[in-house]
């Protein structure tokens, strides 16, 4: 039977908040794109045409509203509402009428892979596997799912969130299953922190003899759960996009690879990339700095801005020092006029926040 794909864009996003009071985390755009289109493009691009999308009650019709049918991916998408972000095996059990029978894809809406997932759908095709898992060597696996490997590279335990990593690998948000994963999901108690723990359904499937397969990422690989992860997240996309210049310059400078965006205007400025200016965004006697990406009709005005996310119209005008390292949500206004000035500004603000410095 086809790979289905499942996509989960449910969660609570509590390590996001401010930002994720007002949206679904999988939105916050990463280079100009919400994170949740990556995964939904990686799944396009491995063949994968039928895709479930699980939404919370809380975030399921924004996330609907910016995905709409799939249509603009040539993709039939099905929606899913779970209740309560129980786990991810429970978001799986509650897409179980979704997936039947088939294998599926399964892709966490908060990671990103530099990769592409191409490569070991062709493995799975060609080998049925019960599971695939990616691996990535990480520095802290203390906040992951971690899997220790035997010396031929089997999976042998995975453990979530352990206090003493046995090991520095951690798993990534995309796997592959046959049904087979099904009644070990369904045999499962929620865990220590109440949630059905995709990783102890994967140690069934090892513990039960059945083959589950463990690979490396190709390139890098992002899980954006937090601020700075989203910034990193920003600024690995930046560093893959190639310039183009569709908005206006007007005695702007703009070095290296810049996206303008259509209505975009540059104005007496320098942009300096890699960095995504939005349809319809004014930069006006300002600088932005490497790994920025501005949102659509946001305002940057008499600033210097750097290594940060905009998000769709908001506004800056006037800031004393340089803004760094930081994520304004949509809409958010930050004024600066007659201020004193400081070294450094650094702000996480969830949408329609107002700042008067
Ligand atoms: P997590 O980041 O583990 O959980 P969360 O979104 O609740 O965030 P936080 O820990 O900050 O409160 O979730 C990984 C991905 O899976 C994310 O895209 C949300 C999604 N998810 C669901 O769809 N259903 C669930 O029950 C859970 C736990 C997560």
């Amino acid at each position: 039977m086809e790979l289905k794909g499942l996509i989960l864009s449910g969660g609570k996003g509590t390590r996001l908040r401010p930002l994720t009071h007002t949206r679904a985390k999988q939105l916050i755009p990463i280079a100009g794109k919400p994170n949740l289109f990556y995964a939904l493009e990686d799944l396009v691009a491995a063949g994968i045409r039928d895709i479930g999308v699980i939404l919370s009650p809380e975030t399921g019709d924004e996330v609907r509203a910016a995905l709409g049918d799939g249509s603009s991916w040539g993709v039939h998408l099905t929606y899913i509402v779970q209740e309560a972000p129980l786990g991810i095996a429970h978001a799986v059990k509650t897409a179980r009428p979704f997936l039947g029978e088939h294998p599926f894809v399964l892709y966490l809406g908060d990671n990103l892979l530099s990769g592409g997932i191409q490569h070991l759908v062709a493995e799975y095709r060609a080998t049925r596997p019960a599971a695939i898992v990616l691996l990535c060597p990480v520095e802290d696996p203390r906040a992951f799912g971690v899997v220790v490997l035997n010396g031929q590279g089997e999976v042998v335990r995975l453990l979530e969130k352990p206090q003493e990593p046995p090991s520095n690998l951690a798993l990534v948000g995309v796997y592959l299953f046959s049904p087979a994963i099904h009644p070990i999901i369904e045999g499962l108690r929620p865990s220590g922190r109440g949630e059905y723990e995709i990783t102890e359904a994967i140690q069934g499937l090892v513990d039960s003899g059945q083959k589950v397969v463990a690979h490396q990422v190709r390139g890098w690989w992002k899980d954006t759960g937090k601020p700075e992860d989203l910034l990193d997240a920003n600024r690995l996309a930046l560093s893959a996009i190639a310039r183009r210049i569709e908005g206006e310059l007007i005695e702007a400078q703009v070095v290296g690879e810049v996206v303008v965006e259509p209505g975009a205007r540059i104005v007496r400025s320098t942009v300096r990339g890699p960095a995504f200016i939005g349809a319809g965004a004014l930069i006006e006697d300002s600088f932005i700095g490497p790994y920025t990406a501005i949102g659509k009709n946001a305002q940057v005005v008499l600033s210097e801005v750097e290594y940060s996310i905009l998000m769709d119209e908001a506004r800056v005008h006037a800031l004393p020092h340089r803004l760094d390292s930081s994520i304004l949500g949509q809409g958010v206004v930050v004024d600066g006029r007659g201020s004193p000035r400081r070294n450094t500004l650094q702000l996480v603000l969830g949408d329609r926040s107002r700042v008067r410095l």
